[in-house]
């Protein structure tokens, strides 16, 4: 597998010192900051978008090299227009700046902030597109995530694409072969809990993707995402995951750095 990450999500900071929050984490040797932007329809909460990344990234030195320590790991909980009212969708795209699948509608902005790593969820992307095209043109839904993982590169980002519970891991399959190397992705996030909130509990559930995902590709980067603790961090490094989130088990803790060089031990054992 590749290299050990741990990526400690600012999901449980305090939110009115977050600038401090993140260069601690960087002493206590994180190696990511794994940045939740959730926009309250395509999960039910309101985190943070791009002005707050600009501010945080003033506080964390920007990564030397693809994928190095300090890199902003930004996780994409973002709608798509399908859950608009389609009279909204349509006046949307009538007046012109929407006319774009709306996981990519934030690329530039993340870019521009400091963003390094933009990882949208694959169940928005296929349905921006079923909401932007007429029903007839269905095939275009399947290739739509490999748009945006293309329009990710373009921008200059690496490109993760991140499954829910409910999204069987099949789905990445033609995503993660295709021929065109401009859109396969960096990195696979599977969700092991509900995303919305920190604090929920670890689903083992999804373990069984990341073992699929890591049998087929051993230099992936495969990110597991939620209910992430001391007590859980072996069955998802056993079953292949190298990048590890985790909230509230770095932030409740008494000693954040010991909890995050456990994470890792654990990864790299
Ligand atoms: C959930 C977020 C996670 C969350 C993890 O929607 O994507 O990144 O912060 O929090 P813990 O580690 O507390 O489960
Ligand atoms: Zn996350």
């Amino acid at each position: 597998s590749p290299p050990a990450i741990i990526a400690p999500s600012i999901l449980s900071a305090d939110f009115a010192a977050l600038g401090a929050a993140c260069s601690d984490l960087m002493e206590y040797n994180a190696h990511w900051i794994h940045i939740d932007v959730m926009d309250g329809h395509f999960v039910p909460n309101i985190t943070f978008g791009a002005p707050v990344v600009t501010k945080i990234r003033s506080h964390v030195e920007r990564p030397s090299q693809k994928g190095g320590k300090g890199t902003f790991d930004c996780h994409m909980m973002i709608a798509e227009l399908m859950h608009s009212p389609w009279w909204l969708a349509l006046t949307a795209s009538m007046i012109g700046d929407t006319n774009i699948a709306q996981p990519m509608k934030w690329v530039k902005d993340f870019k521009d902030a400091g963003c390094d790593l933009y990882c949208f969820h694959y169940e928005a992307a296929i349905s921006s597109v079923a909401a932007r095209e007429p029903a007839d043109t269905k095939t275009t839904r399947k290739t739509s995530p490999r748009e945006v993982i293309r329009y990710i590169h373009e921008c200059g980002l690496q490109a993760g694409i991140a499954i829910k519970p409910e999204t069987p891991v099949d789905v990445l399959w033609e995503i993660l072969e295709s021929e065109d190397e401009s859109e396969r992705p960096d990195m696979v996030l599977v969700m092991t809990v509900h995303p919305g909130f920190g604090g929920q509990k670890f689903m083992a559930s999804e373990l069984p993707k990341v073992k699929a995902l890591r049998e087929k590709y051993p230099d992936l980067n495969i990110e597991v995402d939620g209910g992430l603790s001391e007590g859980t961090i072996d069955q998802a490094a056993d079953a292949g995951a190298n990048v590890i989130v985790a909230g509230s088990a770095v932030f409740g803790a008494k000693d954040p750095a010991e909890v995050i060089s456990k994470l890792r031990e654990a990864v790299e054992k």
